[in-house]
């Protein structure tokens, strides 16, 4: 209990030394709230201002994908090596142990699969979103998509109120779709979109040209998805050229869990995303964690 008396007197109050004022390290949220940077801080690493995000929530369309059959023997080894989680809450209460203590990147909305028609979705409650703890609530906007546009644009909008209420930023993920051109021109809009609409962050996909533009163009971080699975040099090569065009981050998915060495593409990944690596030692350390179980870079493992 705190006495009134026989207290050291308070003394040191720094006079003419200006209260220190510390500006925000992620663009575009020095005007967020403070629980809105709170998590944002938890999902991007302060030094390099970039995250590395494994993305495992491919089931809620695509059901029991390659890699993601048995979640607790593939992925629970694999949550060590990234600094959040992207996931649905089927899969976070079922599998993932609470134990884990990484930020998580909550799909918050769910719908049609890829049998039917993709992007039709509807929002969870957000007291679920508080619940399971999460430091981003994700949700798919299909921009273009002349049946799905208006709905997910919508969804992002609640998202973002409810975020505002409740501290919780919001990811804006662009969708996937069919018709939908993964160009400059499209991602530059897209990304501006969500942007416009108040998301925090926002996932989409690289392209080869003009990606500088997209990232350029859009006030807020952009991390970037993997996509379908590609040789490994090609999708460290992917990473190498988002970071150095402006990405914040990677969100990847299968091409570190379908990869022949997991553990080995996400350090090598990691290298990329926040020490700087080029494409060949990242490819040298993904090569020794596979061949030998340990990495002789920086990341120590
Ligand atoms: C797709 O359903 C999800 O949004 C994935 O999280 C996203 O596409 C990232 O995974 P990948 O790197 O496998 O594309």
């Amino acid at each position: 209990m705190a006495d009134n008396e026989g207290n050291i007197a308070a003394k040191d109050y720094g006079f003419g030394i200006p209260q220190k004022q510390e500006g925000f390290f992620l663009k575009g949220n020095e005007n967020a709230s403070y629980g809105i940077k709170s998590r944002l801080s938890q999902v991007f690493n302060q030094k390099s201002g970039h995250t590395v995000m494994l993305a495992f929530d491919h089931g809620f369309i695509m059901g029991p994908t390659s890699g993601l059959e048995r979640i607790d023997l593939t992925i629970n080894p694999l949550i060590q090596y990234s600094d959040c989680i992207m996931c649905t809450r089927g899969i976070l209460r079922s599998i993932v142990p609470p134990t884990c203590n990484k930020p998580i990147s909550y799909r918050f909305d769910s719908g049609t699969t890829i049998l039917t028609s993709l992007n039709d979705e509807t929002l969870h409650d957000v007291e679920e979103a508080i619940r399971l703890n999460v430091s981003l609530m994700a949700v798919m906007v299909a921009i273009g998509d002349p049946d799905h546009e208006g709905s997910t644009i919508r969804n992002l909008t609640k998202t973002v109120d409810y975020g505002m209420r409740y501290g919780i930023p919001t990811l804006g993920v662009t969708a996937v779709g069919k018709n939908l051109t993964r160009d400059a021109r499209y991602l530059g809009l897209a990304t501006r979109v969500c942007a416009e609409n108040g998301a925090n962050v926002i996932k989409t996909y690289y392209c080869d040209e003009g990606f500088e533009r997209v990232t350029n163009g859009c006030p807020v971080p952009i991390v970037i998805a993997g996509g379908k699975k590609l040789p490994e040099r090609g999708a460290l090569a992917l990473a190498k050229n988002a970071i150095d065009q402006g990405a914040a981050g990677v969100d990847m998915g299968r091409n570190i869990f379908q990869s022949d060495s997991p553990v080995g593409m996400l350090l090598a990944v990691r290298e990329i995303v926040h020490n700087g690596a080029t494409v060949d030692q990242a490819f040298d350390c993904y090569e020794t964690y596979k061949n030998s179980g340990s990495c002789p870079c920086c990341c120590g493992k």
